[in-house]
């Protein structure tokens, strides 16, 4: 398939959507301003806090990996063996331990991801989630692929 165009408007604050994109999820994560403060708060937890790793095009390796800072725009498969993570943003959650500052959790064998889809250490996933080409043709849409 050619690229998708997303509607990011119905996205309200702290919501992530998933929309299909040759056969795969690709999520849309409309990041709060706490959100973002959190990301660079723990860059010593991650593997490649500097998307070093070409697991992204170059106008998305910065701190939010994203274009626009709120909008994050990654492929939800896991860098792992290909299952797909779940989005949790609960800072804290108890099942993740109070170093957990939100992001997505692989059910599969536990590897874990930031709110910038970027992989903890000491999991299985030996890369940050990929994230694909896109662009905004205007403020609420954005064409993937
Ligand atoms: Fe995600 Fe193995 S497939 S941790």
């Amino acid at each position: 398939g050619g690229p998708v165009e997303a509607d990011i408007r119905p996205i309200e604050p702290g919501m992530l959507v998933t929309f299909t994109w040759r056969e795969q999820p690709v999520w849309v994560l409309h990041r709060t301003r706490a959100m973002l403060d959190r990301l660079g708060k723990h860059d010593q937890l991650l593997l490649d806090p500097l998307s070093l790793e070409p697991q992204q095009p170059v106008y998305c390796r910065n701190a939010t990996r994203s274009i626009k800072p709120e909008y994050l725009v990654v492929i939800g498969i896991c860098t792992h063996l290909g299952c797909v993570p779940t989005y949790r943003r609960d800072v804290g959650a108890a099942d993740l331990g109070a170093n957990w500052p939100g992001g997505f959790f692989c059910p599969c064998h536990g590897s874990k991801y930031d709110l910038a889809a970027r992989v903890f250490k000491d999991v299985p996933a030996p890369l940050n989630l990929k994230i694909p080409q896109h662009t905004y043709l205007s403020e609420t849409r954005i064409l993937i692929g």
